[in-house]
C-alpha cells in the first residue's frame, strides 16, 4: 500500500485521519512537533488500529530538516498537510507566527514534491475563507471574502500558493478541503480533541464546563437574525471528516481527479444554532449546562453551512454521523480525560 505523510498527524483531525488511513491499509508516517498535541496520541492511534504509525518529531519551520526528511522518505506517494497553528485570536496578536508556521511550512513541503515518486497533496483549508457568505448554503464557487484574521488569511494564501504551483507543475495533484466545524471524538475514546488552555471552540468549552473545568459558558449574542437568535454553524463529526481525507487521497492516487487542483467543502449541509448544540449536549449527556447569554462577539459570522453537493456527487463522500453522535463522543472523551 502507498506510503502517506500526515503532517500534524498527532493533532485533532490528523490523528483521526491516521486511524482511517491505517484502517484502509495505508502505511503512514507522521510529522508533528508536538506544539499542540501530545506524544500519547500515538498510543491512542495504535490502540485503535493495532498498528503503530511511523513518527518523526520535526518542526516543519526548519527547512533543512524538511529537505532531509523527504530525502529519507522518497517513496511517499501522498501528503495530507494538517500541521498549522489555528487559534484565530492568537493570530491577531502574533501574525508573523501564523505566517511563518502556516505559510513557510507549506512552501517548504511543496518545494520537496518534485523529488517524489508521485505528488498528491491534500490541504486543510477552512470555511473561514467564505466569511459571511452572501447566500446559504455555501457553494465552493462562493466568493472568497477578505480574511477576518491572519489565521484566515493563511488559509486563503495557502490555497493560492497551491493553485499557482499546480499551474506550473502538471505532476502535482492537489485538493483543498474546506472544513466547516469539526467536533467530536473517536467512539473508542482513545483519541479526541486536546485543547491547550481555554478552548476557542464551542464544543470543548461545553464539555469542559459540564465537567467543572470552566464555570460557565457564554453564548455570544441571541439577537442575530436566526431562528433562535444564536449563530449557526455546520458541525461535522471528526470521524466523518477523517474519512473524507481518505476518499480525497484515493481520488488522487487513482487519478480520478478532473483537474490537478480541486476544492471541496466538507460539512453536513445542516446548520445548527448554538442553543441547538447545547440542547443536543444536554440530551445525550443528561447533564444541565451552566450557560448565560452574553453580548455579541466581534467578527462572528451569523450563519455558515455547506452546500455538500460537490462533495457528495463529485468526491463521493457524505457525512453519516449526527450532531448527537458527535456530542456523545465529545462528552465520553471529556469524561475519559478527567480520569
Ligand atoms: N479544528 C478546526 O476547527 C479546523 C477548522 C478548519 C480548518 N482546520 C485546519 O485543520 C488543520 C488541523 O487542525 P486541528 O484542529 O487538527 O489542529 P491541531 O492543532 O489539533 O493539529 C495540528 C497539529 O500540527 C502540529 N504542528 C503545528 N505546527 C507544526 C510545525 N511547524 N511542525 C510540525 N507540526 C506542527 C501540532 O503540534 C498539532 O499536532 C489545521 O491546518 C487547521 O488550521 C481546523
Amino acid at each position: 500500500m502507498a506510503k502517506i505523510l500526515v503532517t500534524g498527524g498527532l493533532g485533532f483531525i490528523g490523528s483521526h485521519t491516521v486511524v482511517e488511513l491505517q484502517n484502509k491499509g495505508f502505511d503512514v508516517v507522521i510529522i508533528d512537533n508536538l506544539s499542540n498535541s501530545s506524544i500519547n496520541v500515538l498510543e491512542g492511534i495504535t490502540a485503535i488500529t493495532k498498528k503503530q504509525p511511523e513518527f518523526e518529531k520535526l518542526d516543519l519551520r526548519e527547512k533543512s530538516k524538511v529537505q532531509a526528511f523527504f530525502k529519507k522518505h522518497a517513496d511517499i506517494e501522498g501528503i495530507i498537510h494538517f500541521a498549522a497553528s489555528k487559534a484565530v485570536g492568537e493570530s491577531v496578536g502574533n501574525p508573523l507566527l501564523y505566517y511563518e508556521n502556516n505559510i513557510n511550512t507549506l512552501v517548504y513541503i511543496l518545494q520537496e514534491l518534485k523529488g517524489l515518486k508521485s505528488s498528491n497533496f491534500i490541504f486543510s483549508s477552512s470555511c473561514t475563507v467564505y466569511g459571511q457568505a452572501d447566500t446559504l448554503p455555501i457553494k465552493e464557487s462562493a466568493p472568497i471574502k477578505p480574511a477576518e484574521s491572519p489565521y484566515g488569511n493563511t488559509k486563503q494564501i495557502g490555497e493560492e500558493i497551491i493553485k499557482d504551483t499546480c499551474k506550473v507543475n502538471d505532476d502535482l495533484n492537489a485538493i483543498s478541503l474546506r472544513y466547516f466545524n469539526p467536533i467530536g471524538a473517536h467512539e473508542s475514546v482513545h483519541i479526541g480533541e486536546l485543547p491547550i488552555g481555554v478552548p476557542q471552540n464551542l464544543v470543548p468549552f461545553i464539555t469542559q464546563t459540564a465537567i467543572g473545568i470552566r464555570e460557565q459558558l457564554s453564548v455570544f449574542g441571541d439577537d442575530y437574525p436566526t431562528q433562535d437568535g444564536t449563530c449557526i454553524r455546520d458541525y461535522i463529526h471528526v470521524v466523518d471528516l477523517a474519512k473524507a481525507h481518505v476518499i480525497a487521497l484515493e481520488r488522487l492516487l487513482s487519478k480520478s481527479n478532473s483537474d490537478n487542483y480541486e476544492v471541496f467543502n466538507l460539512g453536513t449541509g445542516t446548520g445548527s444554532s448554538v442553543l441547538e448544540v447545547i440542547k443536543s449536549f444536554e440530551s445525550v449527556s443528561e447533564e444541565k449546562l451552566n450557560y448565560k447569554i452574553a453580548n455579541r462577539r466581534e467578527g462572528d459570522v451569523i450563519a455558515a453551512y455547506a452546500d455538500t453537493e460537490k462533495a457528495n456527487n463529485v468526491l463521493g463522500w457524505t457525512s453519516k454521523l449526527s450532531l448527537d453522535d458527535a456530542m456523545r463522543s465529545a462528552w465520553n472523551w471529556q469524561k475519559k480525560l478527567k480520569n
